[in-house]
């Protein structure tokens, strides 16, 4: 199948462009390289030995992205492209919705230009917003707690409604929890421009001795340590979920949205153990207030990308951590070096 990858040159785009390349697929990326760098394609060529078109464009040049696909004819799509930092959006929500809502909108009217009806859409669990019932089901009722959600959860909305007025869609919306790890190659992984606002990729570079500490944000939360939980899924696993969403959409038309998450959540204070047991290194820490707009626990049901698609995350903690450490080692600048 030729899938056409936006924001493909970015962290969960590349490991999942390299899977399309190994499963045989022929791809085409789009990137604005906003937040990416055109040598992770490079590198995932160097990984695959095979070449991936790639365009620089932004989707809010409507008339190049019609054009392009035009001259593209993918089959299907795979949408990553879209600004993702929770505190940024909150700072500045209109740059969200335009930059994710309606980069969307002229994204499927590129799709419609030449008939093209798969769809997988890089969604997130914070379309859950607070919920406080887990472990988070796809029928968990959806809210929105900063902006950058709600672009997801609007997105999300939109796409069930055009399943609606043209059943000839064929739509997978997978909502990703926490994205963490690299390929084992130690070539590709994630590259945060700046501070990280993560923890994973924060935690990689106290160890390396980037940072000095990691700022704990709370440990008076109602867990099993009192520090955050979370449900951290390797981002090869994450790229195989979308694989197998891909070919279900071959097979089944409508809207559907999956969990891509492990089902398991882990602390704040596991999270820097282990990093500090798989690097050796010491990974100094201190705890203080708690960030505002976070909860306490958030971790997946993933059941019903099991039973629908055949999907599970085969990876643990250790195997994240340590891909994870070995791409910090041999890339402490990230894809600048
Ligand atoms: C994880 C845990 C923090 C940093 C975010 C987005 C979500 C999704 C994934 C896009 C929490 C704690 C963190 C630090 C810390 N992104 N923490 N010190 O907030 O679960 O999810 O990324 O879809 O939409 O909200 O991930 O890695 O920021 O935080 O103590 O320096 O680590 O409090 O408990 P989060 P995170």
């Amino acid at each position: 199948m030729h899938v056409l990858v936006t924001g493909g040159a970015g962290y969960i785009g590349s490991h999942t462009v390299l899977l399309l390349l190994e499963e045989g697929h022929t791809v085409s990326v789009l990137d604005n390289f906003s937040n990416s760098s055109p040598e992770s394609i490079r590198r995932v060529e160097k990984i695959s030995g095979q070449s991936v078109a790639t365009y620089k464009l932004d989707l809010l040049d409507r008339e190049r992205l019609i054009d392009l696909f035009g001259q593209l004819r993918p089959d299907a799509v795979i949408h990553f492209a879209g600004l993702k930092a929770v505190g940024e959006s909150v700072a500045e929500p209109l740059r969200y919705y335009r930059n994710n809502v309606a980069g969307t909108l002229n994204l499927l009217d590129g799709m419609m230009s030449t008939n093209c009806k798969k769809l997988v859409f890089s969604s997130s669990a914070t379309v859950y917003g607070d919920s406080n019932k887990l472990p988070l089901s796809e029928t968990t009722e959806r809210s929105a707690t900063n902006p950058y959600g709600r672009t997801k959860l609007h997105i999300e909305e939109m796409l069930e409604e055009l399943g609606i007025s043209d059943p000839d869609w064929s739509i997978a919306n997978l909502r990703y929890f926490n994205p963490v790890g690299a390929h084992e190659s130690g070539l590709i992984g994630e590259d945060p421009q700046g501070i990280p606002n993560n923890l994973m990729p924060y935690v990689a570079q106290v160890a390396i001795g980037k940072r000095e500490q990691v700022n704990v944000f709370g440990a008076d939360y109602a867990t099993s340590d009192g520090t955050g939980v979370r449900d951290y899924i390797h981002v090869l696993d994450l790229a195989a979920g979308h694989l197998a969403a891909l070919e279900y959409l071959s097979i089944q038309r409508g809207v559907n949205a999956w969990n891509l998450g492990t089902g398991h959540g882990t602390s704040v204070l596991e999270v820097i153990e282990a990093f500090s047991r798989v690097s050796g290194q010491e990974v100094a820490y201190q705890v203080v207030e708690r960030r505002p707009g976070d909860v306490a626990e958030c971790y997946a049901n993933p059941e019903k990308a099991m039973l629908d698609l055949g999907w599970k995350a085969e990876r643990g903690l250790e195997q994240m951590v340590e891909d994870m450490w070995r791409w910090q080692v041999k890339n402490p600048d990230g894809f600048l070096n």
